[in-house]
């Protein structure tokens, strides 16, 4: 029946997104937004992107990338340049010119690690205000169970009636930064819903950039399932650390152990690392844990691991100060280089960065800390280095929080030569162990410190 009404509804929004003359309208132009409004536009639709902050609007108008991700620029630049892509500072004209309003704010959390959905609420109440007649809302940003219903469904339904003169659903975003574009059309989509028509209306629009299976299930399913996933890589990874932290009390390598149990068909943990950062995983279990309207569910496990994951960076912390001491030195004399700000590989997002807690206490405990990352200007209060290799040759430790693809490239038998006592802190394993150790060098690691406590 519902079908039915679809299809033969002549001006109906199916067909203007089959002839691709529906408007689309993306409202948060971040690491989401931005990629989304973009792909859109490659396919061929026109896209209209609204965002609270003005300076970013007018960076977008000028054609210029305000982050660092494949292949972005680009697209931001000839999208700009045909008019495809553009940008309007009011909510209420944009929503009022498009068909298809794709929400991607923010929805972080808060210093006692509750959801703070303060940017969907805005949005909310902004479209409750406005008749959405023929319109669908579709909230990408990822959010606690019962948000949709609770927030966005009770604000839609103000002037509107979802399902019958407008629609709505939810369908979380899962791509990973560093490869936004090439994710959201290679990563199967979820598409959460509550009444028929919504989702197949969703449907139709993300089978335009999507070339993967798109899942329809009910909205709990897709709230929750988002959540999930992510929890599921910060717990992995809380175990890899936490395996990491028992090869060193024995005294073995890390990377050795996963070779050899990583052989097993059944097992494949992942490697250990100096934390876990970027705009989700930190944050996404204490989202799955705080339902909107609801007490918090207890979770022993998924609260261990987050406590896992944060306690890395001071970890990595304890390591340069035992390797300062084995110097004969006091951390207040030592001067330190650490390579990479950005909280992972490639990328210029420095949210929740391991790096932010370690050069943050080094300098608060007297270490002078020489910081370099060629993907971002961040420092967090460290010496932004003009001359790497000078830095180098003045420093007691070099650090590599972040396994940027450069520093890859870079020669240890340089390093070797350059630096005084030549130690290495490899958080990301990015240096040959043994190449390192052969050329005299002191190489620590997360799960390779090579002193045992227990014979
Ligand atoms: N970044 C990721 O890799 C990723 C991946 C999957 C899901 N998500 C989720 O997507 C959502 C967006 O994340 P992001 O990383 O793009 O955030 P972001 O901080 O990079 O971008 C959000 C943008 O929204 C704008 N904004 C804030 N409040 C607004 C309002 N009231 N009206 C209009 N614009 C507003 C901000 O100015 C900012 O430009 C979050 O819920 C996040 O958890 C992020």
């Amino acid at each position: 029946m519902a079908r039915k009404f679809i299809m033969s509804y002549s001006d109906s929004l199916v067909k203007r997104i089959s002839s691709k003359d529906a408007k689309i309208c993306v409202v948060g132009l971040g690491q989401v937004g931005l990629p989304t409004a973009l792909t859109f536009c490659e396919s061929g639709f026109d896209v209209i992107g609204h965002d609270i902050n003005k300076d970013l609007l007018e960076k977008l108008n000028s054609g210029i990338s305000p982050f660092k991700e494949s292949s972005l620029e680009g697209l931001l630049e000839t999208n700009v340049k045909t008019n495809r892509f553009h940008t309007e500072n009011h909510i209420v004209k944009a929503v009022e010119n498009s068909d298809i309003i794709i929400v991607c704010v923010p929805t972080p959390i808060t210093e006692d690690a509750r959801p703070d959905l303060t940017s969907l609420s805005s949005v909310c109440d902004s479209l409750s205000q406005i008749s959405l007649k023929g319109k669908m809302v579709i909230i990408e940003s990822s959010i606690p169970p019962g948000t949709f219903e609770r927030l966005v469904f009770t604000a839609l339904n103000k002037k509107n009636h979802v399902g019958t003169d407008c629609w709505a659903v939810f369908v979380p975003e899962r791509l990973a930064p560093g490869q936004a574009i090439t994710e959201i059309r290679t990563t199967p989509r979820v598409i959460g819903c509550i009444d028929e028509d919504s989702g197949l209306i969703a449907k139709s629009l993300y089978e335009k950039i999507v070339d993967s299976e798109i899942l329809v299930t009910s909205i709990k399913v897709a709230e929750i399932s988002k959540l999930v996933e992510n929890t599921f890589r910060d717990v992995n990874v809380a175990l890899a650390n936490e395996v990491g932290l028992i090869c060193e009390k024995y005294g073995i390598d890390v990377k050795e152990l996963l070779n050899i149990c990583n052989s097993h068909p059944r097992v494949n943990l992942l490697h250990p690392g100096p934390g876990v950062g970027g705009p989700c995983l930190p944050k996404d279990p204490y989202l799955l844990l705080n339902p909107e309207g609801s007490d918090p569910i207890q979770s022993k496990i998924i609260l261990e691991a987050r406590k896992i994951n944060d306690y890395m960076p001071i970890h990595v912390i304890d390591l340069i100060s035992n390797a300062i001491k084995e110097q004969n030195k006091r951390l207040e004399e030592a001067t330190i280089t650490v390579l990479g700000v950005a909280y992972k590989a490639n990328v210029s997002d420095t949210r929740f960065s391991p790096s932010k807690e370690i050069i943050t206490n080094l300098v608060k405990k007297g270490c002078s800390v020489f910081v370099h990352d060629p993907l971002t200007k961040e420092n967090f209060g460290g010496q932004t280095v003009s001359d790497l290799w000078n830095a180098v040759s003045q420093s007691d430790i070099l650090v590599i929080v972040t396994d940027h693809d450069e520093f890859k490239k870079f020669d240890l038998e340089k390093i070797q030569k350059t630096m005084k006592v030549p130690t290495i802190i490899d958080t990301r394993r990015i240096f040959d162990r043994k190449e390192a150790e052969n050329l005299g060098i002191k190489y620590l690691a997360i799960g390779y410190t090579k002193k045992p406590k227990h014979k």
